[in-house]
């Protein structure tokens, strides 16, 4: 474990009080823990900037499993991209509708092209993207 810098910060009540209910509301312990994860993710979504950041990313999409062409066409873009397909996973979701969520890896911007063919493939109902950058600073 790295070893822990204290450093103190000044900053106005209302900042203070409005960070704290926030921390709160989202189920933090204790403020250290809750500065620490913010500082995370905008690290993180600083990386992302970078379409060559390393990246990993969770590809969620809702489709009718009648429209055979879409099912092939995932599992072909799969295996032409299996250097960024970690895993896939179905789910039955009822009589008509599945979900496929996808993780990917690799560069920032690789990953938003995939991600973006796969979201406008007709067919596609819903669906969205979430990517994290893959080194994080702790
Ligand atoms: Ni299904």
């Amino acid at each position: 474990m790295e070893q822990l810098e204290r450093i103190g910060i000044s900053l106005d009540q209302t900042l203070l009080s409005a960070f704290d209910q926030l921390a709160t509301k989202q189920g933090y312990q204790n403020r250290s823990e809750a500065i620490r994860d913010m500082m995370r993710r905008q690290i993180s979504t600083e990386k992302l900037a970078d379409p060559n950041a390393q990246a990993v990313a969770v590809v969620c999409l809702v489709f009718n499993h009648h429209s055979a062409k879409l099912v092939q066409k995932l599992t072909a873009l799969g295996h032409s991209h299996l250097l960024q397909t970690i895993c896939s996973m179905h789910v039955h979701l009822d009589r008509c509708d599945c979900m496929e969520v996808i993780v990917l890896k690799g560069r920032c911007g690789q990953i938003k092209k995939i991600a973006e063919r796969l979201l406008s493939h007709k067919g596609v109902k819903l669906g969205n993207i979430n990517m994290i950058a893959a080194e994080q600073s702790h």
